[in-house]
This record gives C-alpha cells, structure tokens and sequence, in this order.
C-alpha cells in the first residue's frame, strides 16, 4: 500500500548569482547536476483526519525538522490542497543527503514527497502541474523533479535540460554542521557591497551560462568540466567557514581535478577523472581530518521516481 520514491542530490557545477532583486531572490545561472547520492521518501496512507506526519532516520535525522516547516510535510499538505483532499498521509524520510550542506537535500524530499503523495492518492497530476508545485515550496525544488543536468533561471525554478555525455565522478566532502542558505546569500551581498560593485540586481548584471561548461557537459569531457567550475557563493561560504579552504585543498592534493564548495555549503564538491580516482580522492579527505566524511558517487542521474521492485 506504501510508494517509496528515491530522489537525487544536487551540486551546481555553475551558480552565477546576480544582484538582490525586490522580492528578496537573486536572480541565477544556475547548472544543476543530479548525483547518486539520495534520499528516499515513503508515503503510507493514514486515516482520515490524522493529517501529514512524518519520521526520519539516518546520520543526520536528528538535525532534520519534523514539524510544518519541513518541505516534504508542506508538499504533501499543497498537493492535497491543490485536488481539494485531505492531507492524510504518513512520510517517512530515509536520510542519506547532508542535512542544511548545500546539496539541496531538504529540497529533494519535497519533490519527492510530491511524487509518492500524488501515485499513494492515484491523482495523475500532470509533470508542469507538479513542477509548478515544486516552485512555490523552493528554488531547488523544481529541479529534484527533473534531475539529469539543468539550467536554472530566475531564482533557480525556471528549467532548462541541458545535453550531456556519459558519467562524471565525483566526492563530496560533509562538513560538521550546516551553514544557512540565507545566511550564505545575505554574506555575499555584504561582500559586493564592501568591495564597491553594489549588490542590487540593477548593480550587478545578471549572469547567463558559460558556454565553456555548457560543451563540457555536452562532450563528456571531466578535465573541461573541472576547468570551468564555478560559484560565486563560494566567497561568501568560505568568509563565514574559512575552515573550507583547507578542504578544498585537501581534495586537490589527493587528485581531484576540480574543486568547489556545493550551491551555498558546507558540503565541498570534487571532480576525479574517473570512479578509482574518485575512490582514492574520498579516502585521502576522510584521513585528512578537514571534513567529517567524504562519499564518492557519480551523475547525472534521474530525478524524483517512485521506486519498483
Ligand atoms: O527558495 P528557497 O526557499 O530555497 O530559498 C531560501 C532562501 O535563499 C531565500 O529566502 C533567499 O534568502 C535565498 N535565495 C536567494 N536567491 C535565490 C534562491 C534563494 O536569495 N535565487
């Protein structure tokens, strides 16, 4: 009776950040990646009248909120909403994406709790309607629905697939402890301000996707890729946890061929040219000491889908 939906991690292998607009967003380029790495999101029916309630379990489940600021609970709550049902339904949420890293982990549940609700309660809901959905719980949300590789205009919910050749590796350095989303936002508008550029969208241009990155993708080429990885968050994450930067080197040390902190960290995200090097790159960064683990995994890989078999 339950449906298990199994749902992707993201890093962005470009965010260009334009200036802070009047709604409080900035607007983006940004190139989601899918990787392996997921979480796994369980909707059980639950009698009428008990309402959306949720469990968590893995490393991180004590850090995970289970109260109505969760996504997945308020993407059930909206998909009801949406058909004018009952939000009765139990979630469970099998946690393997790092909580608060930068890696887009909470929003991954929502859109994973958006498919499992809308196959448990046989709704049919179109993609475009679910994706519409998905952006008004997040940014990040529209994406775990499409997952593969991805442009994000506007504040990150206007999708664009983008082709890609094969498979990319890569390791994932977690961090202890989360850093804030807004935080990290707010952080890098304070440092264009310090620097006299100004941080306004009407300051700061608004950034397109590099077509170097865009061939890299297209021609499955790992070392273009590493060449043109970029994130301009990542000034403001390594400003509030200068401890990164001893991550990130450490990562290069060990082989990675590129390095960057993951959407607005803490996670640090490395490429390796190949699945043995990314082994061998994860290894060296858990025994450095500068990360609490590393985990190699590979992408693109699909976006939220119920799980058979
Ligand atoms: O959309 P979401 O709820 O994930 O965004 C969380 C916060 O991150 C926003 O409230 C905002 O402070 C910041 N943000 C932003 N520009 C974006 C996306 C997120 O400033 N494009």
């Amino acid at each position: 009776m339950s449906v298990t939906v199994r749902v992707p991690a993201k890093v962005n292998v470009q965010l260009g950040v334009g200036g802070l607009r009047g709604d409080g967003f900035h607007d983006l380029a940004n190139v989601f990646f899918a990787v392996a790495l997921g979480d796994e999101v369980t909707a059980t029916p639950a009698a009428p009248g008990t309402g959306t309630t949720l469990t968590c379990t893995g490393p991180d489940a004590g850090q995970v909120p289970l109260d109505d600021s969760n996504l997945a609970a308020r993407a059930a709550r909206l998909l009801a909403a949406h058909h004018g049902i009952e939000p009765d339904v139990h979630l469970h949420i099998a946690k393997d994406i790092p909580v608060a890293g930068g890696m887009a982990g909470g929003s991954a549940d929502g859109a994973a709790a958006l498919v499992a609700c809308d196959a448990l309660w046989a709704l049919g809901t179109p993609q475009q309607t679910l994706l519409a959905l998905a952006a008004e719980l997040g940014s990040d949300v529209p994406f775990a629905l499409l997952g593969g590789v991805a442009l994000g205009r506007g504040r990150g919910e206007i999708l664009e697939a983008l082709p890609v050749t094969g498979t990319f590796h890569w390791v994932f350095a977690v961090a202890d402890g989360g850093l804030s989303t807004p935080a990290v936002f707010h952080e890098c508008d304070r440092l264009r301000e310090e620097a006299g550029t100004g941080s306004t969208d009407t300051d700061v241009p608004t950034p397109d996707a590099d077509p170097a990155l865009l061939a890299a993708l297209a021609d499955g080429d790992p070392a273009a890729l590493a060449a043109a990885l970029t994130n301009d968050l990542q000034s403001a994450a390594l400003s509030l946890r200068p401890a990164l930067a001893a991550t990130l080197a450490a990562g290069t040390e060990a082989g990675a061929i590129g390095a960057l902190v993951s959407g607005s960290g803490p996670t640090c995200a490395f490429l390796a040219k190949d699945a043995e090097a990314a082994e061998a790159v994860a290894a060296a960064l858990t025994a450095s000491g500068t990360c609490r683990t590393a985990r190699a995994t590979h992408g693109p890989v699909p976006g939220a889908a119920v799980r058979t078999g």
